[in-house]
C-alpha cells in the first residue's frame, strides 16, 4: 500500500551526463560500474534524463579539471552529440574543478557533482519544515565557496519550507529558475537565520522527545541503505501507511508508529532517512533529526537489501555511520529483506556474511515478520539491565511501570513495599535508582 504522492518533475527533462572516476588507492566501498549504476538512480530520482556516462582511472585527480584532458575533451564532444546539459560527477568536486570544467564546457552546461545531486532529492522529500531548514542550509552552505556563476536564485521564504521545491536548487532547478547572480552577504544571513530556525524546531523536539520517554514505551529505528525497504517494512509490521516507493530516499523525515510487540509490550517504530556511500558527513550531520532518533533509540532494526549485489557493501557502510554518529552501542537486529526475490530464503543469509541476529523477511508479503517481531522483543529484553528494587506503597506509579516495561521475575509484597526483582530498559534504570534493594544490607543491619 503505497499513497500517491507528487514528486516534482523538470519539464522536459534535462539531458544529463554521469562521470565516474575511480582514483587508485582510493578506498572504496563499491566497484566503480556499480556506483555509477547508483549514481543513475539518484540521477533518474531527480527526475534527470540520462543520456551518456563516462569513466575513468586514474592514479591521481588532475588539480585543475579532475580528470584528465583527454577525457575532458571526450566528454565535450558527447556533450555536442547528446546536447547535454548538466554533467554529474560520481566524485566530490571542489570548487575549483566545477569552474574549470564549467569554463572547457559550455557556458550553460552546468557541472555538478554527488553530493548536489543528493541535495536536490532531499530537497524534493523533505516535508516537515524541520526536514526543509535542513535542506536549505545544507544547499546554501554546499553553495557558498561556488559562488562564482550565476546561480539560481535564493527562495526567500522566511521560515523555510521552501525544500519541496527544491529550495535554492544546488544548480539543478530553483523557484523561478531566475539566474540572478546571489550576493554572498545575503547567503550568510540566509544561513544565520535557517541555524537560528532550526535551533528553535529543535529545542521544541527535544521537548517532545522528552514527553515521548516519559511516556516510557521503547523505541525502535529502522536504519537501512536507501532503497532497502524500510518504509515498506514499517508499513507492513504496523499496517500504517507510510511513504514507499522505488526511489532513492523516499523518506526524509521520520515517520513513527506503534506497534504492539508479542507479549503484550507496547514500541515505537520510526522510520528513517536512507543512507548511501559517499554522503560527506557533513550532509549525515545536517539530518541530525533523523540522526537523533536513531542514536537515542533502544534497539535499532538495521534493514538490508539481500537481493542487490552489492548488499554487504551496503550494510557495511550503514555500519560505519552508525559507528560515526556513535549510534553503534545499540543493539542491532539485522533484517534480511525481499527474500521474496530469493530462490529460497536460505541464501538470504550469504549475501551479508558473518552477522549474527538476523531475520529473513519479505517486508513485502508479510513473510518471515512472525519471527522478527519475536526476536525484536527478545533483542529488547536482552539489553535491559538486572535490578532488585523495593519500592515504597506511596510510589505505586514506579510499581507499575516496571510491570509494563520491565520483565518481573520475582515480585513480594512487604511491610516496607513491594519488592521486585527482575529487568528495565537502561533509560528507565535512573528512575529506580533509588529504591535499589540490598538485602545483604538490611539483613547485616538486623543482626
Ligand atoms: P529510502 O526511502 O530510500 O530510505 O527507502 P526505503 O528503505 O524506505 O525503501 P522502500 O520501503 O521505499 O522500498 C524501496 C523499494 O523496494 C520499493 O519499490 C518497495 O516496494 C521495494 N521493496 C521493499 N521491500 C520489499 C520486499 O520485501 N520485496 C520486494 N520484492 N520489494 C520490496
Amino acid at each position: 500500500m503505497t499513497k500517491a504522492k507528487t514528486i516534482p518533475t523538470t519539464q522536459p527533462k534535462e539531458r544529463t551526463m554521469l562521470v565516474g572516476v575511480e582514483i587508485s588507492g582510493d578506498e572504496i566501498l563499491l566497484p566503480l560500474e556499480e556506483s555509477l549504476a547508483e549514481l543513475y538512480r539518484l540521477a533518474d530520482t531527480a527526475g534527470l534524463d540520462v543520456v551518456g556516462e563516462v569513466q575513468q582511472k586514474l592514479s591521481q585527480p588532475n588539480p585543475k579539471t579532475y580528470i584528465g584532458s583527454g577525457k575532458v575533451e571526450e566528454i565535450k564532444g558527447l556533450i555536442d552529440e547528446f546536447q547535454a546539459e548538466i554533467v554529474i560527477f560520481d566524485n566530490e568536486l571542489n570548487p575549483r574543478h566545477q569552474r574549470e570544467l564549467e569554463k572547457v564546457f559550455q557556458s550553460d552546461v552546468r557541472v555538478l557533482d554527488r553530493t548536489a545531486l543528493i541535495l536536490d532529492i532531499f530537497a524534493q522529500h523533505a516535508h516537515t519544515h524541520e526536514g526543509a531548514l535542513q535542506v536549505e542550509l545544507a544547499q546554501y552552505e554546499y553553495r557558498l565557496p561556488r559562488l562564482t556563476r550565476a546561480w539560481t536564485h535564493l527562495a526567500r521564504q522566511a521560515g523555510g519550507g521552501g525544500g519541496r521545491s527544491g529550495a535554492g536548487g544546488v544548480g539543478l532547478r530553483g523557484p523561478g529558475e531566475k539566474q540572478l547572480e546571489v550576493d554572498r552577504r545575503d547567503i550568510h544571513r540566509r544561513i544565520d537565520f535557517l541555524k537560528d530556525e532550526l535551533e528553535k524546531v529543535r529545542a521544541h523536539r527535544g521537548r517532545h522527545r522528552a514527553r515521548r520517554k516519559k511516556s516510557r514505551i521503547p523505541v525502535i529505528a529502522l536504519v537501512g541503505y536507501t532503497n532497502a525497504g524500510k518504509s515498506t517494512l514499517l508499513n507492513q509490521i504496523s499496517g500504517a501507511d507510510v511513504y514507499a516507493a522505488d526511489q532513492l530516499f523516499a523518506t526524509l523525515d521520520p515517520t513513527t508508529r506503534r506497534v504492539d510487540l508479542p507479549g503484550g509490550t507496547m514500541a515505537l517504530f520510526t522510520d528513517t532517512v536512507g543512507f548511501i556511500q559517499k554522503l560527506p558527513t557533513t550532509l549525515v550531520a545536517a539530518f541530525r533529526a533523523t540522526l537523533e532518533e536513531i542514536s537515542e533509540a533502544d534497539l535499532l532494526l538495521h534493514v538490508v537489501d539481500v537481493t542487490h549485489p552489492s548488499a554487504k557493501a551496503q550494510a557495511e557502510s550503514v555500519l560505519m555511520t552508525l559507528e560515526e554518529i556513535e549510534a553503534n552501542h545499540i543493539p542491532i537486529v539485522t533484517v534480511l529483506n525481499k527474500i521474496d526475490r530469493l530462490e529460497s530464503a536460505e541464501f538470504a543469509q550469504d549475501a551479508i556474511g558473518n552477522i549474527s541476529d538476523t531475520v529473513a523477511v519479505s517486508a513485502l508479503t508479510g513473510e518471515g515478520i512472525d519471527k522478527l517481531l519475536p526476536m525484536v522483543h527478545k533483542k529488547l529484553f536482552e539489553s535491559f539491565s538486572a535490578i532488585e528494587v523495593l519500592l515504597p506503597y506511596q510510589a505505586g506509579g514506579l510499581t507499575a511501570l516496571f510491570h509494563e516495561q520491565g520483565q518481573v521475575e520475582e515480585i513480594e509484597h512487604t511491610r516496607d513495599g513491594v519488592r521486585i526483582l527482575g529487568r528495565i530498559p537502561g533509560r528507565l534504570l535512573a528512575q529506580f535508582r533509588d529504591y535499589e534493594y540490598h538485602p545483604e544490607i538490611v539483613e547485616s543491619g538486623e543482626e
